[in-house]
């Protein structure tokens, strides 16, 4: 088997986080692409979005323009992992086959999916911005303001989702069982491509297996409290007053 080419040095502290936030990476255009389709499609939409008071029709399409910077913003940082010798763009195209298939699903399912996927994405923004856990106190670098400008805008559109899915009347079911859904989809995605960079790390022989546990150690035991907390945001997705308008 051929070496795989030695990656920079990590942008993020260590090896760990780092290909964590470039797992995140690799998968959100094609998530991003998942969500503006759901938003663009309610706005054309008679029955749910054409109808809708104004003000919800413009956080919409603020949301839109918003969650395509991003798209084009990550599509440059998956080149520049390309560029450095990772199979971005074969993960890239996994990623996109497999949300493919949830682009078929009815409009309020994919609202409600969409809503969740923001939810779980504005969970990881606050932690993300809270403090250094995530993004190392060194990482001032392309990779880590792009993520910081990312997670301000997530926290900031995370209630537009919900709220045209609330005003579309899904109900509790469909939104359990779509941050059920989200949630696996995000966990199992996450830890599939992380792996296969980190793989990567190894057979390049710029990690090892002693150091990357370690890293795994203080990350978990520096991120417990922050996990507990999205533990409870996520439970608090279920309450009825987190969606006024069902
Ligand atoms: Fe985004
Ligand atoms: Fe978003």
């Amino acid at each position: 088997m051929r070496t795989p080419a030695q990656p920079p040095a990590p942008w993020n502290g260590d090896h760990l986080r780092t290909r964590f936030f470039d797992a995140l990476s690799l998968m959100l255009p094609s998530g991003e692409a998942f969500v503006i389709q759901a938003v663009a499609d309610w706005l054309e939409d008679e029955r749910h979005g054409r109808g809708a008071p104004e003000d919800l029709r413009v956080q919409a399409r603020q949301f839109v323009r918003e969650e395509q910077s991003h798209q084009r913003a990550h599509r440059l940082y998956n080149e520049r992992l390309s560029q450095q010798g990772l199979p971005a763009r074969e993960l890239e195209a996994r990623i996109e086959a497999a949300v493919a298939e949830l682009g078929t699903l009815g409009l309020p399912t994919r609202l409600a999916l969409a809503a969740a996927f923001e939810h779980l994405t504005a969970l990881l923004s606050v932690e993300v911005l809270r403090g250094r856990v995530w993004l190392s106190v060194d990482a001032g670098g392309r990779e880590a303001r792009l993520w910081r400008w990312h997670c301000e805008e997530e926290v900031g559109h995370r209630h537009v989702v919900r709220d045209l899915a609330a005003a579309s009347r899904v109900g509790f079911a469909r939104r359990a069982g779509c941050l059920l859904l989200a949630s696996l989809y995000l966990g199992f995605d996450v830890v599939r491509l992380l792996t296969r960079l980190l793989r990567h790390d190894m057979q390049a022989g710029a990690l090892r297996r002693f150091a990357l546990a370690g890293q795994a150690c203080r990350l978990a035991a520096a991120a417990a409290p922050g996990l507990l907390r999205m533990g409870l945001g996520w439970l608090g997705y279920l309450r009825p007053a987190s969606h006024p308008a069902a």
